[in-house]
C-alpha cells in the first residue's frame, strides 16, 4: 500500500470525526462477548492449563477435527490431521505462497484482490499479474472476493482448475455469503494442488488471530517445518476459546445472524450510494463487509482520500486492491460492516459532499508518511 494512503488511513482512524468506511473489519457489536469471556474463564480454570501451555505446531487437535468436520460439510474429505491452525488466514497465505512460489515468479491474481496478499506477494519477491499469462501459482477468493463481494460461478472455477497451476484458496468471507449454498472449495475437487485457506477473524473476532490451512498432503510436512520455524505454534490460548465456542455455541446459527446482519448493513450503504452518489456504479455484494463502486471522473485519489477526510469520511482507494496499483478507472472500496448503521447514511453524504467539490482536490497537500506506514 502506498505510505501516503496508509498515512492518512491511520489518522482518519484516529480521528473521532471521521466515519471510516475502510477497512475489513467486522461490526464489534457482532463481537460474541459472553460467550468469550464464557470460553476463556473455562480455558483458564481446564485441568492442566493447556491453553497457557506450548502446544505443537499444527495447534489444538479438538479444534483441528471441528474445522475437517465443518469442511467435511461443504464436500471436502479431510481429518483433523490434514488441518493446521494458524495465525490468522494472513499467515496461511504466507505459508502458502513460501511452498510454491520463487522471488521473481508471477503469480496470477484477479483484477481487483485482497491488498494484503499483494503487499505480500510483492515483498517476496514475486510479481502479482491479474489477466492471462503465464504463471507459477494463482491466488484466488473463489467463494466470496474482497473487495467485490462477488463468487465465481462454475464456469470460472472450472476455468481456474483447468491450468494445472498451485492454487491459494483463500475462503476468509466464503461463511458471510448473504444467501444460497456455499460451492464446495477448489480443494475439494484438487486436493492435491489447492492450498485451502480460512479463517475465524470474520465470523468470531479478528483479535484472536485464529485461521487455517489445509495444504496439499505432500506440502503438510514443509508447511509445518515452516510454522514452526516461524512461531513454533499458534496462540494456545486463542485456539482454546474458538474451540470452546465452536463446542457450546452453536455456530450455524451465529452465522445465520451475520449473514442477515451484513445483508441489512450491505442494503442500507447501497441505498445511500443510490441516494447521494447516483453516478457511482456498484453491484450488490453476494456477502463479505464491502461494496466496491466506480466512477467516471478520474482524480488523484490519496489527494481525494485526505479531502474526504476533511468531509469527515474514509475509505479505500481503488488502487490497492490492483496488482498494478492502477488509479484508474477511479473506485472505492467502501465498509457497511465496521461503522454503526446509522451512521452510513451520513458517511455516503459526506462523501457525496467532498466527490461534489472534486475540482478542490489539486490544491490538497498530503500529510509527510507516518514512521509506520508500509514499513
Ligand atoms: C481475503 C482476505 N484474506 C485474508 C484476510 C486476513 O485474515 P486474517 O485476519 O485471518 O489473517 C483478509 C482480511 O481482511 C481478507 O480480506
Amino acid at each position: 500500500v502506498d505510505p501516503r494512503i496508509e498515512t492518512l488511513q491511520r489518522k482518519a482512524a484516529a480521528d473521532a470525526g471521521v466515519i471510516g468506511l475502510g477497512g475489513g473489519l467486522p461490526a464489534d457489536a457482532q463481537f460474541p462477548r459472553k460467550a468469550l469471556v464464557a470460553a476463556f474463564l473455562e480455558a483458564l480454570s481446564s485441568a492442566g492449563l493447556p491453553a497457557l501451555q506450548y502446544g505443537w505446531p499444527e495447534g489444538l487437535a479438538s479444534l483441528r477435527e471441528k474445522i475437517a468436520r465443518r469442511l467435511n460439510g461443504r464436500g471436502m474429505n479431510v481429518g483433523p490431521d490434514d488441518v493446521i491452525i494458524t495465525n490468522g488466514a494472513q499467515q496461511a497465505i504466507a505459508l502458502s505462497l513460501e511452498l510454491v512460489c520463487r522471488p521473481g515468479q508471477r503469480i496470477g491474481v484477479d483484477a481487483e484482490t485482497y491488498p494484503a496478499a499483494l503487499d505480500l506477494f510483492r515483498s517476496r519477491g514475486l510479481r502479482p499479474h491479474a489477466g492471462p499469462g503465464a504463471f507459477e501459482a494463482l491466488y484466488s477468493t473463489p467463494a466470496l472476493a474482497n473487495p467485490r463481494g462477488t463468487s465465481l460461478d462454475g464456469a470460472a472455477r472450472a476455468q481456474l482448475l483447468a491450468r494445472r497451476l498451485p492454487i491459494l484458496e483463500d475462503e476468509a468471507y466464503a461463511e458471510l455469503r448473504f444467501d444460497g449454498a456455499l460451492a464446495p472449495p477448489l480443494a475439494a475437487t484438487a486436493p492435491q494442488r489447492v492450498f485451502l485457506i480460512g479463517t475465524f477473524s470474520k465470523t468470531l473476532c479478528p483479535g484472536l488471530r485464529v485461521g487455517w490451512l489445509v495444504p496439499p498432503p505432500r506440502y503438510r510436512r514443509r508447511a509445518l517445518r515452516l510454522k514452526h520455524d516461524s512461531d513454533l505454534q499458534s496462540n494456545s490460548l486463542a485456539q482454546a476459546i474458538v474451540d470452546h465456542v465452536l463446542a457450546h455455541d452453536d455456530f450455524d446459527e451465529r452465522l445465520v445472524r451475520l449473514r442477515r446482519f451484513y445483508r441489512r448493513r450491505a442494503s442500507r450503504l447501497a441505498a445511500a450510494l443510490k441516494r447521494h452518489l447516483p453516478s457511482w456504479r456498484f453491484r450488490f455484494p453476494e456477502g463479505g463487509f464491502t461494496i466496491w463502486a466506480e466512477a467516471d471522473d478520474v482524480v488523484d485519489e490519496a489527494r481525494f482520500l485526505a479531502h474526504a477526510t476533511r468531509h469527515g469520511v474514509s475509505f479505500d482507494p481503488g488502487s490497492m486492491f490492483r496488482a498494478d496499483a492502477r488509479t484508474t478507472p477511479t473506485a472505492v472500496r467502501l465498509s457497511f460492516a465496521a461503522a454503526p448503521g446509522p451512521e452510513l447514511e451520513e458517511a455516503v453524504r459526506r462523501l457525496a459532499r467532498a466527490w461534489s467539490r472534486r475540482r478542490e482536490v489539486r490544491s490538497v497537500t498530503l500529510p509527510s508518511p507516518s514512521p509506520l506506514a508500509a514499513m
